[in-house]
C-alpha cells in the first residue's frame, strides 16, 4: 500500500506541475514499486490526460505490462526515442542519504541504469524501508556477468572486499538468466562502500555488464512513510 501510495502520489504530481507531460519519452522502471506508476501512467493515458506518451521499458515485466495497458512501447535505439528520455520513473532497493542507490534486485538493472543514465530526469518511488544510511552491507549489490566470467569476476569483486553469491532460481533449476541473457552475483561488504568508488572500480572488472549501484544521476525522490505522509527529496 506504501509503494502504491508513494507511485501514484509522484505520477500525479509531476503531471500536474507539468514535468510528465503529453508527447514525452518516458522510461518505466520494473518492480513492485514501479508497476503502480507505470499503472497510473496507463490510467491517465486511457482518460486522455496524456497523449503521445513514447515509452521504453525496462525489463520483460514492463514490457507485458505496458502492452496491457495500452502504453505504446519502443526501443531506446528506435526513431521515436533516439537514444534519451525526458523521464524515468524507477523503484529502488536501497536508498542513502546522498541518494545514491542500490537496483537490481529484480534482475533488471542493466535496462534500468541504460535507461535512467539516458533520461533528463529520474525519479525514484519507494516506501520508508527503502531510506537507508550507508550502503553495502544490507541489501547485497547485484552484478550482472557474462556466464563465461562467473569464477574470475568473483574473484575479482573479492579483491574489492566483496562476498559474491550466484542468485539463484525461485522456481527454476539453476541459476537466475536475466532478461539479457547474463548471470547475476549479488555482493555484500563487512562494512559500508563508498558508492560512486565502486560504482567504477566493479565495471572495470573483465565480464562484468553492469552493476547495481546508480551514482551518476541524482533522482528526485517520493518515499512512503508508515504513517501515510510523503517524504520528497
Ligand atoms: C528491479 O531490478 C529493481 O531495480 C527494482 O526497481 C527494485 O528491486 C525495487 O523493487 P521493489 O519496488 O519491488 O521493491
Amino acid at each position: 500500500e506504501l509503494k502504491i501510495l508513494a507511485a501514484r502520489t509522484a505520477v500525479d504530481e509531476l503531471v500536474a506541475r507539468g514535468r510528465i507531460r503529453s508527447g514525452m519519452k518516458l522510461g518505466l522502471g520494473t518492480g513492485s514499486t514501479a508497476m503502480p506508476a507505470v499503472r497510473r501512467i496507463g490510467e491517465l493515458i486511457a482518460d486522455g490526460t496524456l497523449s503521445g506518451i513514447c515509452a521504453v521499458a525496462t525489463s520483460f515485466q514492463t514490457t507485458i505490462a505496458c502492452e496491457n495497458l495500452g502504453i505504446p512501447v519502443y526501443s531506446m535505439n528506435s526513431r521515436q526515442i533516439g537514444g534519451s528520455l525526458d523521464l524515468a520513473i524507477d523503484g529502488a532497493d536501497e536508498i542513502s542519504p546522498e541518494k545514491h542507490l542500490i537496483k537490481g534486485g529484480g534482475a533488471a538493472l542493466l535496462l534500468e541504469k541504460i535507461v535512467a543514465y539516458n533520461s533528463a530526469e529520474f525519479v525514484v518511488v519507494a516506501d520508508g524501508s527503502k531510506a537507508v544510511s550507508s550502503l553495502g552491507t544490507k541489501f547485497a549489490l547485484p552484478v550482472e556477468i557474462i556466464p563465461e566470467a562467473r569464477i574470475s569476476v568473483a574473484a575479482a569483486l573479492k579483491k574489492l572486499g566483496a562476498d559474491a553469491v550466484l542468485r539463484e532460481g525461485v522456481r527454476k533449476a539453476g541459476p537466475v538468466v536475466t532478461d539479457n541473457g547474463n548471470l547475476i552475483l549479488d555482493c555484500l561488504w563487512a562494512s559500508p562502500v563508498q558508492a560512486d568508488e565502486m560504482e567504477y572500480e566493479i565495471n572495470r572488472i573483465t565480464g562484468v555488464v553492469e552493476n547495481g549501484f546508480f551514482t551518476r544521476i541524482l533522482p528526485s525522490v517520493w518515499i512512503a512513510r508508515e504513517d501515510g505522509t510523503i517524504d520528497r527529496r
